[in-house]
């Protein structure tokens, strides 16, 4: 079950990487769209990140597979 932070439900996603120097960027919540976090992965290192109150969008550059409740997705070669 998703964690409840106020109002907001703090759902995770998984990303692996598949390539060295895969980037993680995380999004503000709210009126402004800012990023506020970054985070870089080598191959096969996994990141398991939240959904919370400052953050409501991820922007992930580079291969990955990526883990949500709405399903399983890789990036295209
Ligand atoms: N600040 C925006 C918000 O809280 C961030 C955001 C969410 C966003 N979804 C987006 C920005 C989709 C661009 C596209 O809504």
């Amino acid at each position: 079950m998703p964690v409840t932070i106020g109002e907001i439900s703090g759902e995770y996603v998984v990303i692996k990487a598949l390539e060295n120097g895969v980037t993680i960027f995380a999004l503000t919540r709210g009126v402004d769209t800012k990023f506020h976090h970054s985070e870089k992965l080598d191959k096969g290192e996994i990141m398991i990140a939240q959904f919370t109150e400052h953050t409501s969008a991820i922007k992930i550059r580079g291969r990955v597979e990526l883990l949500t409740k709405h399903g399983g997705i890789k990036t295209d070669d």
